[in-house]
């Protein structure tokens, strides 16, 4: 069939044949596919839907549409985690560097901000000179030298997910069970793991708003993940409140730091999230004999400062000249402000009510920070790492009538933007005059 054929098959709800979707995905590469097609069919196939056998067929024709690393030095000790996005989701940043430091070995192929999800890839960009773009030469240099590596799909890796996600991101086609899993499965069956961690979010952020729905992803994850031979503990986490308390590609580089630091007030909720997934993976490669040992031999990384040591090596590994690493990594706090900028155009959330905070709107703070430059409306947009949101106050915190729960980091032209910025900065609190339980961020 013609590629238009091909459009109309998936159109009218019949099923995509294994050849047919190697033609289509084979097609991205070779020019047969052009930017049009691409919008088409995915907007099909998110109407559509996929069945097992095309989710199946998607996920390794796009596996296979570059080249594949492989560890046969390191067997029983390559893992990774990978999320369907969130608000204020930084887990990967310093889980991998903590990861290396418990001597596993981490090749991470990340992805950019999808919608109004922040993109790892996108934050640690806004480190001067971070490529994300690796050769396979340079990764496996990297994944023997430190350990651990965050890295982009590229020409060689995984070439038609690079090319599928940034039509994805702005062409309304997102949310679609058959294209997160093509997409997440492809570019994790490329690194030759050993375990594998998936964070599936659910909420009014998530790209599934309800934990039924999170769950429905989760088992074709887990199906789809078992068939390509994975070894895989997927997590259904909540994703109503943001993760940690900055939003913002710069801001969550400057938080992880804190973490990877273990500076005091440093955010207890990311380090829990990190700690659990992190030390699921190393009960998963039986480094650990119980969940309870596995977070705490990662809660140790950031304690002791080995997690920062494999970032710094990390991002030295990556083209971050050595002076900026060791400034990120030193507790000069102003050397690291002057490296990962903030606006100076800032703008205080303020409180209206007296109470305890029930919950913090990430889907309003999400599409702020993207509205403002730190995401993504057009597939060339270039990013805004300045801006970003920090929040002051968690879910549970007591909050006083007229306090300050948040600062925006705006652009100068944020009005002409996005012309509700502040009003749906301010209506993004909701405050509670019983006192609120801290968030219980795994579900299942
Ligand atoms: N992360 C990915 O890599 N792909 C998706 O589709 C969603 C999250």
């Amino acid at each position: 069939l013609s590629i238009p054929d091909l459009i109309a098959k998936k159109r009218d709800g019949l099923e995509l044949s294994p050849n047919e979707i190697q033609q289509f995905i084979a097609g991205l590469s070779n020019g047969d596919v052009q930017d049009c097609h691409v919008g088409a069919m995915l907007m099909a196939i998110y109407i559509q839907g996929m069945t097992e056998r095309e989710i199946c067929s998607m996920t390794m024709s796009m596996r296979d549409s570059g080249e594949r690393l492989s560890w046969p030095n390191y067997r029983g000790i390559v893992v990774d985690k990978h999320s369907t996005g969130g608000i204020g989701d930084k887990i990967s940043i310093p889980l991998a560097p903590a990861l290396a430091a418990c001597q596993m070995k981490v090749p991470m192929m990340s992805g950019r901000g999808l919608g109004i999800t922040g993109g790892t890839l996108d934050k640690l960009e806004s480190i001067p000179g971070y490529q994300t773009q690796l050769t396979d030469e340079q990764i496996v240099q990297l994944i023997s030298n430190v350990g651990c590596g965050i890295f982009s799909q590229s020409v060689k890796l995984n070439p038609a997910d690079r090319y599928l996600y940034s039509i994805r991101d702005v062409t309304a086609t997102v949310p679609s069970n058959a294209l997160i899993v093509s997409s997440i499965l492809s570019k994790k069956a490329i690194e030759d793991l050993d375990g594998l961690v998936l964070d599936i979010k659910y909420g009014s952020s998530a790209f599934m708003k309800t934990p039924e729905n999170a769950e429905v992803l989760a088992n074709w994850l887990f199906k789809v993940s078992e068939l390509l031979g994975m070894k895989t503990c997927c997590y259904i986490t909540e994703m109503n409140n943001p993760i940690g308390y900055c939003i913002g590609n710069a801001l969550e580089i400057q938080e992880s730091l804190d973490l990877m630091k273990y500076k005091q007030g440093h955010s207890a909720d990311l380090e829990d999230l990190i700690c659990e997934q992190g030390g699921r993976l190393l009960l998963l490669t039986n480094k650990a004999q119980t969940i309870e040992q596995g977070r705490e031999m990662i809660r140790d990384t950031f304690k002791n400062g080995s997690a920062l040591q494999k970032f710094h090596d990390m991002i030295i590994g990556q083209g971050v000249s050595p002076s900026i690493a060791a400034q990120l990594i030193s507790n000069d706090e102003k050397a690291v402000q002057s490296i990962l900028k903030l606006s100076d155009v800032t703008h205080q959330a303020i409180s209206t009510q007296k109470g305890y905070v029930q919950s913090i709107a990430s889907f309003n703070l999400g599409t702020i920070v993207q509205r403002l430059g730190g995401g993504r409306l057009k597939s060339t947009d270039k990013l805004d790492f300045s801006v970003g949101i920090r929040l002051l106050k968690h879910v549970g915190d007591s909050v006083q009538e007229n306090e300050p729960w948040a600062i925006l980091y705006a652009p100068h032209d944020a009005s002409k933007r996005y012309p509700s910025f502040l009003d749906d900065l301010n209506s993004s609190l909701v405050v509670s005059l019983t006192p609120v339980q801290p968030l219980q961020r795994i579900y299942k």
